[in-house]
């Protein structure tokens, strides 16, 4: 087999989304010898990423524009151009979106693979000489072999060569986390790499060598580091449903789940991180990996570990419906043509990404009870508001003009709002979902007078200062609070 380069000089980039892009942002930026080659699809995203003005990149990702500016038109390129991009590729990293399967065998579960295969035909066909073929997405355990499988039937020269193609595939699961993606990005707790040639192996690691310790580049086979990728992600998420369901008990028996947290989280065997509740886990990663992760035990039929992990999501989904449901008993039992505020759409601060947000599935059931919700998010915008809703936006409601007809049939509806203080006016409760650091530091009094009393604040992040909004007169439900 030939020997891959010992240096990378190339790399090529399969998907501009929230992962390629940051990812290869730090690596052209910590690697100028390299030329990093982003390429998608989708054309208006790579536009998007080439766009003059840095504040308009696809993804917000706080710190991504610097690292974008420095890099972009030297060793960092955004293109549409695919197979231009592979063929001068010494390395190309498979970063695209790998959703639950919609539709046929393992439909709900398991992961939906079509753009993986795609890229690796793509690849397949228009590679040259040496090409290492880097696994980046999430991936069930034993994707390589599919990927191998396509690779290694096309490693017959193309037309115009004499020379054979050759191929390795490596699998390096990305661990960032949206919102500090480039923080994360920049002093990785560690990085994986699994594979079973060594040089290609090396070449990798070389690559992370620029700015990441040796000590955090780890090395495991091929299916260790895939399957670790999708176990880290479930025992995250494991965490968090954890704490969600002490706050439910804590808010019955009197205790504070902050104060339980704290308890818990000394014991350095559990630790401080991820025990925070709220309204449950979001983002495009948690929920798609498990049930990925559920479909994988039951194939091998372990169906016992595939419901230890199932219900992982199911206490997910009844906390968001349990959050709705008390809104709706507190407010007199109904809240049909109320206006209720909601604060945050994105499923966490610090990014615009509305996957999986615990705002959806709270506003869709405050929806269906025909409340109207006034919705104010610092980074969403509305379109995507009414995609994850499934409902177009209504004009706000006229005191003039009287309640909509919508309003008047019950139906509940929604429509953005661009600050706080407009999505408070004539509310009876406000809801806090996501933790956006202005919702720390809302002046209470000036929203109290706004709303029409007696009004409710619903704060699913615990970000609020209780007497501050207790003190204006408002009432006041914090996760995971007894009624001390
Ligand atoms: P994304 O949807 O934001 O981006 C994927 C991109 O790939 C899209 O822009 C799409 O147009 C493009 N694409 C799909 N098929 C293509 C093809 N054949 N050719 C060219 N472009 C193609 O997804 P993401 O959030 O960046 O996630 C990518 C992968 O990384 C997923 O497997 C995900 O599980 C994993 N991951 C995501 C995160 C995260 O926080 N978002 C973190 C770690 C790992
Ligand atoms: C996650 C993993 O953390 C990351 O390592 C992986 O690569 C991709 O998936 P991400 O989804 O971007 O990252 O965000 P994360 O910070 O993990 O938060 C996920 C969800 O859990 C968010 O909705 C967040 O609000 C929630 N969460 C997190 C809590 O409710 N409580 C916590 O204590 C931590």
């Amino acid at each position: 087999m030939t020997k891959p380069p010992k240096e990378i000089r190339n790399i090529c980039c399969i998907g501009a989304g929230y992962v390629g892009g940051p990812t290869m942002a730090v690596i052209a930026d910590r690697c100028p010898n390299i030329q990093v080659n982003v390429v998608d699809l989708d054309a208006a995203r790579i536009a998007a990423w080439n766009d003059s003005d840095l504040s308009k990149l696809p993804v917000y990702e706080p710190g991504l524009d610097a690292v974008v500016g420095r890099a972009r038109g030297q060793n960092l390129h955004f293109s549409t151009e695919v197979d231009i991009a592979i063929s001068k590729a010494d390395m190309v990293f498979i970063s695209v979106n790998t959703p639950t399967k919609a539709k046929g065998l393992g439909s709900g579960q398991a992961s939906d693979l079509r753009w993986v295969e795609a890229c690796a035909r793509q690849v397949a066909k228009c590679a040259k000489g040496h090409t290492i073929v880097v696994e980046k997405s999430t991936l069930p355990v034993r994707t390589a072999e599919t990927i191998q499988a396509i690779l290694h039937a096309a490693q017959k020269p193309l037309v115009d060569e004499s020379s054979p193609r050759s191929f390795v595939v490596l699998s390096n699961p990305e661990f960032l986390a949206e919102g500090t993606a480039i923080q994360d990005l920049e002093s990785p707790d560690r990085v994986l790499i699994g594979g079973e040639d060594n040089d290609a192996i090396e070449a990798l690691a070389k690559i992370y060598s620029q700015w990441v310790p040796s000590e955090k580049i780890l090395r495991t086979n091929l299916w260790s580091s895939e399957l670790s990728k999708l176990t880290a992600n479930a025992f995250l998420a494991q965490r968090i449903s954890s704490i969600n369901s002490v706050a439910a008990l804590c808010e019955v028996t009197g205790a504070d789940v902050r104060e339980v947290s704290m308890a818990i989280g000394a014991d350095s065997r559990i630790g401080e991180r991820f025990l925070n509740s709220g309204p449950g886990f979001g983002g495009s990663c948690f929920k798609k990996d498990i049930l990925n992760l559920v479909y994988l035990c039951r194939y091998f039929s372990l169906p016992e570990v595939a419901d230890y992990w199932q219900n992982v999501v199911t206490l997910n989904t009844w906390q968001q419906h349990r959050i709705a449901r008390l809104v709706v008993k507190q407010l007199f039992g109904t809240v049909t043509g109320k206006r209720l505020a909601l604060l945050g759409f994105a499923f966490k601060a610090n990014t615009n990404d509305t996957r999986e947000a615990p705002a959806i599935n709270i506003a869709k059931d405050l929806l269906e009870e025909g409340a109207q919700l006034a919705i104010y998010d610092p980074k969403v915008n509305a379109k995507q508001i009414s995609m994850d809703l499934q409902l177009h936006e209504s004009s706000p409601p006229d005191s003039e003009a009287g309640p909509t007809r919508a309003a008047l049939n019950g139906e509940g509806t929604w429509w953005p709002e661009s600050s706080v203080i407009e999505a408070v006016n004539g509310a009876d409760a406000v809801l806090i979902l996501t933790e956006w650091e202005e919702f720390r530091h809302l002046n209470w009094a000036m929203i109290a007078p706004k709303m029409r009393q007696p009004a409710w604040v619903f704060d699913a992040r615990a970000v609020v200062d209780p007497i501050a909004v207790r003190s204006t007169g408002l009432k006041l439900w914090r996760v995971g609070d007894g009624d001390s």
